[in-house]
This record gives C-alpha cells, structure tokens and sequence, in this order.
C-alpha cells in the first residue's frame, strides 16, 4: 500500500456499490430460493428501494457484489425483452414501461465475491470496476423509509454533497437501544458534546475517532450505530486489501475505515428519517406491513 498521501479530488461521486452476497439465514426459510433482496416490502422487493434511493442522491452506475445464486437480482434490473412484447402485444403498455423504470443513463452491473469473507472483502471485490472513482456503499438490509424522507437532499445524498465539499469520507449514523448495540459497528466520537450539538432535526457531518465493530454494551463507545451508508474515498481499497479477517472471522469494514481515519478525514452524518431491518424476520414483517399498509392508503 502507498501512503504518498496525494489530496482526493472530490469529484461528483456517481458509482454506488450493494453488497448482495449474503445468505440471508436470519430470513430461511423465505431466503431459501428466493435472494432476501428480492423479499417484498410491499409491492416491490427490498432492492428496488435502495437502488431508487441511490439514483435519487445521484448516482449512475451500480455495483452488486453477489454470486451465482443471485443472478435473479441482476435480472430484476435488466429489461425482460420476451415479457415486455408480450405485454405490449396485448396492449399493456402502461405495464410494460412500469417494469422499464431505470432512467436509461444509469447502469447496474454485478461482480462476483468469489469467497464469502466478509463486507470488507465485498466492497474490495468491486475495485475492478469501481477502479479510481469515489463512491457510495449502501446495504441492501437497511430501506430507509421513502414516505418521510427526501431522498434527493436527505442521507445518502447529503453525505455526497459533504464529501464534494470536504472530500472527507462520510459514514451514515444513527442512535440505537442498548439491546441492539451488539448487532452493528459503533462510533466512538472525539467529543461528547459531539452528539449533543449535533443530533438536532437534519443530517449533521462531523469527524469521528473510529468505530467498533459489534461491541458488547460495556465495551460500546457510544449509541451511535453505523446504519449502512457510506461515502468513501477510493484510497478506502488500499486499506481493505490490507485489513485482516477480526470479529466473526471476517473482513470487516469498519477496520479498514478506521486505517482510512489515520490518513484522511472520515466524517459521521447522523441519519435522519428512519429505516427498516429488512434482513431480520421480526424487523422485515413490520416493514412489509408498514410499505402495503401505505401503498394501500395511496390507491
Ligand atoms: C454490517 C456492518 C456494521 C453495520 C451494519 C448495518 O454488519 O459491519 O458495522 O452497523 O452492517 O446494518 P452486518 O449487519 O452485515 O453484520
């Protein structure tokens, strides 16, 4: 790894990479056949939200890190040619440009992981095609909720617009309870009076000392869980190719964000609005209700 530290040029981020290899055994038996992403929040699988978040904030290209058991991702945003004539042979055209939503100048691609070694690893396997730019992560467990939040200003987009600003990473941020510290990677602060001034209505970016990944409540540096959006610098790969397997035996992301931290700027952006575990039985079930219960009411 090169650490000649040349400034990052904060050009406007337009790739995003969605890490989609996961087994989803916290959703078997649903996630037996079916990717968990491809899970339905309502009238549309879990994915479909997180990829219209990502183009709401401006992104273009797509990455998803997946592997061979969940090319039916893929092909949830390729155009079905056969079905498209179908419907408009039989006048459906309506329907048919429904399914062709993707605006044309934006692509998705996917790439495989190979070995499941963890998020880190993941987010290293798109370097190929992600190569120099900077760019945006988002995990496609947590769907932010589309009904309270502009997603052309809020989160994701905010973060992109601080990192154009400040080319410091941003890392997105929200408070948890105590009983779920131990399921995320948590944020240790600089100061205290960090999150007194800073949690207020809006999204608020200041530099963070680190993260811990899954701490128990003792060991928890602050409520501060990270949400699953990030912006990162491309240097961010230098470091992911040298972080070693820790908690749970795997390549976590938070160490190399940490690495990331002892060169460049990493900033939290503290969340605003509120998100959905979709990768979690209990947590996907109320999300499912909430998504039909609110399309219901909009028929
Ligand atoms: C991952 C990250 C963790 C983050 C969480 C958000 O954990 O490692 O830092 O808080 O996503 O959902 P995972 O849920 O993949 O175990």
């Amino acid at each position: 790894m090169t650490n000649s530290v040349k400034p990052i040029i904060a050009q406007t981020i337009t790739h995003a990479v969605i890490p989609v290899a996961g087994f989803g055994t916290r959703m078997l038996p649903l996630s037996k056949s079916i990717p968990k992403e491809l899970l339905p929040l309502g009238n549309r699988p879990a994915i479909h939200y997180v990829v219209e978040e990502a183009i709401a904030a401006g992104i273009k290209h797509i990455v998803l890190v997946g592997h061979a058991q969940k090319s039916a991702i893929e092909n949830y945003f390729d155009i079905n040619s056969e079905l498209d004539s179908q419907l408009r042979a039989k006048g459906k055209e309506g329907l048919a440009d429904s399914l062709n939503w993707l605006p044309d100048d934006v692509s998705v691609s996917m790439i495989r992981q190979g070995k499941p070694l963890g998020l880190g690893h993941a987010v290293l396997s798109a370097r190929p095609i992600i190569g120099d730019n900077n760019f945006a992560v988002l995990l496609p467990d947590v769907v932010l909720n589309p009904f309270t939040t502009d997603m052309t200003q809020d989160n994701l987009a905010f973060m992109l617009s601080e990192f154009a600003k400040s080319a410091h990473s941003q890392i997105l941020v929200s408070e948890v309870a105590d009983n779920d510290i131990h399921k995320y990677g948590i944020a240790k602060l600089k100061s205290v009076s960090d999150i007194k001034s800073n949690l207020a209505d809006g999204n608020a970016s200041f530099a963070v000392a680190g993260f811990v990944e899954k701490p128990s409540l003792a060991e928890a540096p602050s409520n501060l869980a990270v949400v699953g959006r990030y912006v990162f610098s491309h240097r961010i790969f230098d470091y992911l190719a040298d972080t070693k397997p820790s908690v749970g035996g795997e390549i976590q992301l938070t160490d190399a964000i940490d690495a990331l931290i002892s060169t460049e700027g990493v900033n939290v952006t503290t969340m605003v609005g509120d998100s959905f575990d979709a990768g979690d039985m209990t947590s996907y079930m109320r999300a499912f209700i909430y998504f039909a219960e609110r399309q219901l009411s909009q028929q």
